[in-house]
């Protein structure tokens, strides 16, 4: 596997709800986390991304970069890459922009 492709489903309060493709190379043998997906997206293919990327744990314990990935909602900074491709979306709540909600109901 050399690289992923990654759709994720994007609002902000201009555009409103929409979705966008990236593909991001990977590098043989290293182990790689969702959130570290969403770093190299962010920092080298499109800084509008917006997610949890501030003042977190990237343990797994303070649950602040919650989203949805295929469905299943987990921390996007433990949860392992393991397939060629990924669909993320905001974990529930009110989407503020992008993966970043809001407290839910
Ligand atoms: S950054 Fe704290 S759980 Fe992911």
């Amino acid at each position: 596997m050399d690289h992923i492709a990654i759709t994720v489903h994007r609002y902000n309060p201009e555009k409103g709800a929409y979705i966008e493709k990236y593909e991001v190379p990977l590098e043989k043998d290293r182990v790689y986390s969702v959130l570290n997906v969403l770093d190299y997206i962010a920092r080298r293919i499109d800084p509008t991304l917006a997610y949890f990327d501030h003042a977190a744990c990237r343990q797994g314990a303070c649950k602040k970069c919650l989203v949805k990935i295929d469905g299943k909602v987990s921390p996007a900074c433990t949860e392992r890459i393991g397939t060629d491709e990924l669909e993320l979306e905001p974990c529930g709540g009110a989407v503020i922009k992008d993966l970043i909600c809001g407290p839910g109901e």
